[in-house]
């Protein structure tokens, strides 16, 4: 009796362990990246995966390197391969939409990371608010330097990001346009966001404005890191304020040394988390966020979520992106 009682048992679990087993199937996440050359990129990367192992839940990536026809193809072979979630940092603000068509056809949802996908059924949009970054590093600068003449270097024309900086920007530089204390000498996008563009923006910049530049306001910390290299190249390090974005190693150590004034933190692993966690819900049909918040993205109001960013000075370097761990205080004060 004892004996068939046991064999009993273990068969229940067996079973319980089986249905559990089919039930709970592995969530498998297609995670599309456009290029993971600057430094956050890698960490959005390696956190978002970090999260959704922890959370038993396989990523495949693909990175496209800046070439939207190559992140289309990357999409299909990953639906292909029986992605449950798509997880997309479009390469192109528009050319993207062909990609969410795409997974709406093999029932797969998306989810747009830190840029905005435009003019399709997106599903779900994460980013920070990048009207507010656009704003902090305009409201710095014009408060150190509220009469001058200001350098716009954008980020890229294939971003969405790069608008919403722009209008953050403007928001607080135009009526000072108006009243006739800043100029705005120079004011381009750049194709992308690299260090190469910002030098040759900021040379052009330059060039044309015979070197009268009071301030320069750079979409990314790359863009400001070429800036920075022509502003030394021509002795004038330090003497012109330089706002940028994503608190790179580099300009931590420039804002430091007082090449830089500014930059805007955006806590990564913040993002890389919540996006993970959304993701998995989203695959596994559960409620996700439960935001109030839409997002127009000029075909639907997409819902969304959008985190804080933060200024980073001389000041706040150690409350922010050494307090979060972000960068290692020894790096940045060499
Ligand atoms: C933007 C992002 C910035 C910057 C840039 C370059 O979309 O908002 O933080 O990193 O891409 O990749």
């Amino acid at each position: 009796m004892k004996r068939t009682i046991s064999l009993g048992t273990i068969l229940l679990l067996v079973i319980i362990v089986l249905i559990n087993s089919c039930s709970e199937k592995q969530v498998k996440i297609g995670l599309l990246m456009d290029d993971i050359l600057l430094e956050r990129w890698l960490k959005d990367k390696d956190l978002f995966i970090k999260r959704a192992n922890e959370k038993e839940a396989q990523v495949l990536v693909e990175v496209a390197n800046n070439d939207p026809v190559k992140q289309f193809d990357q999409a299909k072979k990953l639906l292909d391969e029986g992605i449950d979630i798509l997880v997309i940092v479009p390469v192109d603000l528009n050319d993207a939409a062909r990609i969410v068509q795409l997974a709406h056809q093999y029932k797969v949802r998306v989810l747009s990371y830190d840029r905005l996908v435009k003019n399709c059924n997106l599903d779900f949009y994460i980013s920070f608010d990048n009207v507010e970054v656009g704003k902090i590093q305009a409201e710095y600068l014009a408060k150190l330097c509220p009469k001058g003449n200001f350098a716009l270097i954008g980020g890229a024309t294939t971003d969405n990001n790069s608008i919403l900086l722009k209008i953050g920007q403007m928001n607080v530089l135009q009526p000072y346009v108006e009243k006739g204390d800043i100029s705005i000498v120079y004011d381009q996008f750049v194709d992308k966001w690299h260090q190469d563009e910002g030098y040759n923006h900021m040379i052009n910049c330059l060039k044309k404005s015979n070197n009268k530049i009071d301030a320069v306001i750079a979409a990314n910390d790359a863009l400001a890191t070429g800036a920075a290299m022509a502003l030394e190249e021509n002795n004038m390090e330090g003497r012109v304020y330089l706002a940028g974005q994503d608190a790179d190693l580099v300009a931590c150590q420039r804002i430091v040394a007082g090449t830089q004034t500014i930059t805007v933190y955006k806590p990564i692993e913040a993002i890389a988390t919540k996006a993970a966690d959304i993701a998995i819900a989203m695959a596994k049909k559960q409620d996700y966020e439960n935001t109030q918040l839409t997002v127009n993205n000029g075909k639907k109001m997409v819902p969304a979520l959008l985190l804080p960013p933060m200024l980073v000075n001389k000041e706040t370097i150690k409350l922010t992106v050494v307090a979060d761990g972000y960068l290692k205080e020894n790096k940045i004060y060499q």
